[in-house]
């Protein structure tokens, strides 16, 4: 049997402010007796933040691979992107190795502490108290980060944890500079960071917004990483750091308890998987909804010719599978230990097909038309990662703390800011969060319940390439997901796919919004004599972080959105 084996030959670089884009032209060797895939062989990684992607291409170049490169790359945006994910947060991370093409979701996702419950957040009158579920200790579910890190590392890294943290560690002793991305959030934070004197003191300065140029250090989370280093998962879920965790959290009026800490536990899941014109996608399974509603919505779109459509009959079906997904999104979806999930159902193309039966072309659906529930998530917190090692060994990682810098709480002594995750559960199940987020009796608060999550780490694969994508966003990440995908199947380039202009619709508010310049005034207007309500956005949205492997033309490439300050490599082997 022939069986292909690549060589990198040769690389060339481009890159610009905010976007690095570097490509390797990679050609065939030469047939051997080598993997049963082929294979890269060159490194591809795309993160939000420079000393990320940095501390990924260190680990590749001792030895390690993709997953261990994940690791690192985890572990150091947890020190310089803090408010977007961190060691008091979780995440999904979705793994593919090459070796036996195995695929499985790490979830990592946070967990309700056992003395939580269902009215936890509400008043006496039986109102949601919003503030109570986004600042402070009794915001924060149970981290699951620290855990998954270990995890991937014991199981699927070649390296030692110990190995795989260092580049953090370092990163978080000799501090790194704040950027505009940092202060923005910061700015959106500021009262309730300049609320916990712990907080303040490790992410501001002197007490106000930093300035431009303003080194954060912080020892603090250095030495959790050094006992996570030296002890694994129970560097961080036993011992000193669960004591200082719990001591700190209880006494400003949490409810975690060591037992809470101690138990928690990884999952490994099966992602959830579809096709798009011969594209096999794999995608995040629940506790997300991302690759649910991904695979519905493009089992619906697969239904139409959307490329040799007008524009606007081409934009409106977009919307209108996306009014369809985020309804079921919302009705169906929650965690799978708790609440059964139709999955096989709502990712069948015959259930898109009923879905579509109800699409006309000539006009819009009103969303009060379909049954269902109210879902107005924003968000400008979480991260995403891609990684493609040379043997094609790869991982797409989306990671969280909710808000930005969560629920601005860092117990003292760990440097562990905590997530506010407890606020992606439907704190009164048909009533808005502070988001205005309602969802269903599937996604009630419950001890040891995972909230409901939109990341949607995903892979794209068929005889043309591999493609790693995902972004943070919201309720926003799943949609920006459908729109690369697209992209990715109108053979767009990789940069081209992270730069896209985006649009959006999530059942309720019953309105497409989109950025500056998606919608052109033409279409603007075709897409309103539809039916199509309106929303400009002032501002831009999403950090998608992206590589892309050719096989076509033996290319491998990677691009980090020029939305962020993230930076994109591709290596040598
Ligand atoms: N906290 C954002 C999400 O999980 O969707």
């Amino acid at each position: 049997m022939v069986r292909n084996y690549f060589q990198l030959r040769g690389a060339f670089f481009y890159a610009a402010k905010s976007i690095s884009l570097l490509i390797a032209f990679i050609t065939l060797f030469t047939p051997s007796s080598f993997a049963a895939d082929p294979a890269p062989g060159a490194h591809a990684i795309a993160t939000a933040h420079p000393v990320a992607t940095a501390a990924g291409q260190k680990i590749l170049a001792q030895g390690g691979n993709a997953f261990d490169a994940a690791v690192a790359i985890s572990a150091t945006l947890a020190v310089v992107e803090p408010y977007g994910s961190g060691l008091g947060g979780g995440g999904f991370w979705l793994l593919h190795r090459a070796k036996d093409r195995f695929e499985v979701m790490i979830d990592g996702r946070e967990q309700a502490p056992a003395a939580a419950h269902r009215d936890m957040y509400l008043d006496e009158a039986g109102n949601a108290i919003g503030h109570l579920s986004l600042n402070g200790p009794l915001a924060a579910a149970i981290p699951g980060e620290p855990a998954a890190l270990a995890h991937i590392a014991e199981k699927y890294g070649n390296l030692p944890l110990r190995q795989s943290l260092a580049p953090a560690i370092q990163a978080a002793e000799k501090g790194f500079v704040v950027d505009e991305h940092y202060i923005k959030r910061a700015r959106f934070r500021l009262e309730v960071m300049q609320s916990d004197p712990e907080t303040a003191a490790i992410f501001l300065q002197n007490g106000q917004l930093p300035k431009p140029g303003y080194r954060i250090i912080q020892k603090d989370l250095a030495n959790t990483l050094k006992q996570m280093a030296a002890k694994g998962r129970a560097g961080f879920y036993e011992g000193v750091v669960a004591q200082t965790l719990v001591r700190e959290v209880r006494r400003a009026g949490g409810i975690w308890s060591e037992a809470d800490l101690k138990n928690y536990r990884v999952i490994e899941r099966q992602p959830v998987t579809g096709e798009y014109h011969g594209t096999r996608i794999t995608s995040a399974a629940p506790p997300s909804s991302g690759g649910i509603a991904l695979i519905t919505m493009l089992n619906v779109l697969a239904q139409y010719p959307l490329e040799q459509l007008p524009e606007a009959t081409h934009t409106h079906l977009i919307v209108e599978a996306m009014r369809r997904a985020y309804r079921d999104r919302a009705q169906y979806l929650g965690d799978p230990d708790f609440i059964d999930i139709p999955v096989e159902r709502l990712t069948h193309p015959f259930y898109a097909a009923g879905l579509s039966a109800s699409i006309r072309t000539d006009r819009a659906t009103r969303s009060a038309e379909l049954p269902g529930y109210h879902l107005n998530q924003r968000g400008h917190h979480t991260t995403h990662f891609s990684v493609m090692d040379g043997e094609g060994n790869r991982v797409a990682a989306t990671l969280s703390i909710n808000y930005p810098f969560g629920a601005a709480f860092t117990p003292k002594g760990t440097g562990v800011l905590l997530n506010d995750e407890m606020d992606d559960f439907s704190a009164k199940p048909g009533t808005p969060n502070a988001y205005g987020l309602v969802g269903a009796e599937a996604n009630a608060i419950a001890p040891g319940k995972r909230p409901l999550s939109s990341m949607t780490p995903t892979f794209l694969e068929s005889d043309a390439g591999v493609a790693v994508l995902g972004t943070p966003g919201g309720s926003r990440i799943i949609t920006m997901v459908l729109l690369g995908i697209l992209e990715f199947s109108a053979d767009k380039s990789v940069l081209d796919v992270v730069s896209r202009a985006r649009f959006h619709h999530q059942f309720l508010p019953d309105a497409i919004q989109f950025e500056p310049n998606a919608l052109s005034e033409s279409l603007q207007k075709e897409l309103q004599q539809l039916g199509h309500h309106l929303k400009p956005m002032t501002r831009r949205y999403g950090n998608m972080q992206a590589v892309h492997w050719n096989k076509r033309s033996n290319t491998l490439s990677a691009a980090s959105d020029p939305r962020g300050g993230g930076e994109a490599i591709v290596l040598p082997e």
